[in-house]
């Protein structure tokens, strides 16, 4: 099944509010309804950081939520992945690691940005697992409560 990304809209919010991860894992991600309330302010951190919020689709499917937040101008990382999950019916399919791959060809097509980044909570070893594996490296720093894990793009 085809794998897109597609720009959280006046269309899609509703249905993609709609997707849960595993009660277990709840903890590791904020609600998609969360999430996209956050991506209309971004944050400001060195400049400000605009939030890009995706919808993960199977062919026709919501399957789950990707969000980014970029800022160009900051001295050391440029892009910053701050939300992956895919719903619970649809795990272990490889629609994650489709999706974290489409967003980094995006990154890589964009000569703005040179260093993507991620944090993940020390406990999910799956994310750790599946971002280690795209070559993402941990600094050993934290980012609040997670592990800081970053990319060198170009
Ligand atoms: C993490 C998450 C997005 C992965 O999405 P997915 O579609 O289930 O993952 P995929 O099928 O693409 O698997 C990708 C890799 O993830 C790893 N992985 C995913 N879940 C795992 C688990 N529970 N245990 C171990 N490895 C796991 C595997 O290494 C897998 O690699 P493989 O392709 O070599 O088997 C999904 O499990 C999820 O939504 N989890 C809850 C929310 C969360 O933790 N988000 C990340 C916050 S940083």
């Amino acid at each position: 099944m085809s794998v897109t990304l597609q720009p959280v809209s006046a269309e899609n919010w509703r249905a993609l509010i709609q997707l849960k991860v595993r009660e277990e894992q709840s903890h590791f991600v904020a609600s998609n309804l969360m999430s996209i309330a956050e991506s209309q302010f971004g944050f400001d951190d060195e400049g400000h950081w605009n939030s890009h919020p995706f919808g993960i689709y199977a062919g026709e499917e919501p399957v789950g939520f990707l969000m980014y937040a970029a800022n160009y101008a900051h001295s050391r990382i440029h892009v910053f992945i701050m939300r992956l999950m895919v719903d619970e019916k649809f795990q272990g399919k490889g629609y994650g690691r489709d999706a974290i791959n489409l967003i980094l060809e995006n990154f890589r097509a964009d000569e703005r940005v040179r260093v993507a980044a991620i944090s993940y909570s020390p406990e999910n070893v799956g994310a750790k697992k599946l971002y280690a594996s795209l070559g993402f490296v941990e600094t050993g720093e934290m980012a609040g409560d997670e592990n800081l894990a970053v990319l060198n793009l170009r």
